[in-house]
């Protein structure tokens, strides 16, 4: 067990001996708990870290946008486009992500360390149901997705193949996603393939560069950010599992997109046929002031910017298409050859620059009273996945529709974007297209036929709810047998038994 002489030594070193100022009066299991924590703490680095925090308050609101001059959009050599390339190159595309998906090369890789605290719910965001008529959570759409690719891999080469799922976890998210896997038997995967691993956790700090005591027996401590994957990928050797299976691509997303495509074998076989070892899917701005990072060049190396970076002018710019010149709007949902990722963990981790998230952190203050700060009173430390593009030896940017691929679930439902709601609409309006397109007619309670999507998918619901299960289909394919020229009362829930079903009335 730590001494407290020992620890007291240590943090002296690191300038934070504060946090030692409950001790003598907690019982000896919460003591023993704080000294434990305290013990972790590399004094070094505890010093740099929080000298790092309090510069970058100083220096608060946070860097100013980059000068024009700077920028420049991705060269179009290196960027795909999912909709404006030609059904042939799509195609190869799609054979070529497909054959790596079917030889065993590719895993997926999801961040879900976050505590979504906008969103504000006490469990993993993972856990969360945006209300499909199947009640199914963000985790069993994302599994089912990958039962599916790896059923359509297999049968396109002859012979089963398996998409290894690795997740990061957090302290706060670990213990109940093992359990919510548990219980629901991994969702019919094989255990053995499902590889949850957990990120660090750094300190929250002050604005004067002191740790925050969250109680008088806890330091405040928060996940490193999306960007701890790569110190979490070599604590845990990540990389070294990935090679006993022969993983040489991996796609990497985030946990509350709902529409996400995973593994996406159309965008990683566009990666590997232009010989890529990073690449970013984007979708475009939906306007100038939308708040979403871009994927661009700053001085000539690619980076993602985010909104804060870029001027409202720069932002505002137009290609000669007519279209905005900073365009690609990035949406966590990336590709990492196993290589590139090794490379990364071996000699650029250490030189990624965290960024300072501005935090309203609960804390213990002087008295001992628990304080639940109205304003942000400090700052946590976080590095972002997206911070080892420069670092690419060959980057790509795919395109990809925004109503087909992207709709992230940020907030509860009293905000105006990202929300329960939403996320739900985008997830059925995109089934209600995919439907139509296969041929089936929707009807009214009269039996007259109801027409296809008016207006925006996220700010109406379809006219007829129609779920249709990843099993069945990951991504419009393959409905036509089922639904062609049949008709439809809503709502039509098209998960397997169904699926089986119409395919045997219609025989
Ligand atoms: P967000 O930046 O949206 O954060 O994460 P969040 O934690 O989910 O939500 P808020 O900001 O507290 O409301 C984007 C993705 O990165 C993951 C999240 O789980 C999500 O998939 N993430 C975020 C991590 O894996 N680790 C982190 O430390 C932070």
């Amino acid at each position: 067990m730590a001494s407290e002489r020992a620890v007291r030594g240590r943090l002296q070193r690191a300038g934070q001996e504060h946090l030692l100022r409950f001790c003598a009066e907690l019982a000896p299991g919460p003591r023993a708990a704080l000294l434990a924590e305290l013990a972790e703490l590399e004094p070094d680095a505890l010093r740099e870290h929080c000298r790092r925090a309090a510069a970058a308050s100083a220096r608060a609101p946070g860097p100013p946008p980059f000068p024009a001059a700077r920028l420049r959009p991705l060269p179009p050599e290196c960027v795909g486009s999912a909709s404006r390339a030609d059904p042939e190159t799509r195609r190869r595309w799609e054979d070529e992500g497909f054959r790596q998906i079917a030889l065993n090369k590719v895993a997926v890789l999801l961040l879900a360390g976050g505590q979504g605290t906008r969103l504000g719910v006490t469990y993993p965001k993972g856990m969360y149901r945006v209300g499909l008529p199947s009640q199914k959570t963000l985790y069993q759409l994302q599994a089912e997705r990958i039962r599916r690719v790896e059923q359509l891999a297999s049968e396109r080469h002859g012979s089963p193949c398996t998409v290894p799922w690795y997740i990061m976890t957090s302290e706060f998210t670990l213990g109940p996603t093992a359990e919510f896997f548990k219980e629901h038997n991994f969702f019919r995967l094989d255990p053995a393939n499902v590889v949850m691993f957990e990120q660090r956790l750094l300190p929250a700090v002050s604005f004067d560069g002191r740790v925050i005591l969250e109680r008088k027996d806890k330091v405040a401590m928060a996940p490193d950010g999306n960007g701890g994957l790569y110190q979490a990928l070599a604590d845990h050797q990540v990389l070294e599992d990935m090679a006993r299976r022969g993983v040489e691509l991996v796609h990497v997303y985030c946990v509350d997109n709902i529409l996400v495509r995973l593994p996406d074998p159309v965008f990683l076989g566009f990666c590997v046929l232009q010989g890529a070892d990073c690449g970013a899917k984007v979708v475009g701005k939906a306007c100038p002031e939308e708040p979403v990072g871009v994927v661009c060049q700053v001085d000539g190396v690619p980076q993602v910017v985010e909104y804060s970076e870029i001027s409202p002018q720069t932002a505002s710019q137009r290609a000669p298409d007519g279209g905005l010149l900073y365009n690609a709007g990035n949406i966590c949902n990336h590709f990492f050859t196993r290589g590139f990722l090794q490379t990364i963990c071996r000699e650029f981790e250490p030189l990624l620059e965290p960024h300072v998230a501005v935090k309203k952190v609960p804390y213990v203050d002087e008295e001992g009273n628990l304080v639940k700060p109205l304003k942000p009173n400090g700052i946590k430390m976080e590095k972002f996945v997206f911070d080892v593009f420069p670092f690419a030896k060959n980057f790509v940017a795919f395109e990809v529709p925004r109503e087909e691929e992207f709709s992230p679930l940020k907030n509860a439902d009293s905000a105006a974007r990202d929300t329960p709601t939403t996320a739900r609409r985008a997830l059925l309006a995109q089934h209600y297209r995919w439907a139509l397109r296969a041929g089936a007619h929707f009807l009214d309670v009269h039996g007259a036929q109801l027409p296809e999507l008016p207006g925006l998918p996220e700010t109406e619901d379809p006219p007829a709810i129609c779920e249709i299960s990843p099993l069945v289909s990951y991504s419009g394919e393959g409905l036509e047998m089922y639904l062609h020229e049949r008709e439809f009362q809503s709502p039509l829930i098209l998960d397997v038994d169904q699926a089986r079903a119409l395919l045997l009335q219609g025989s």
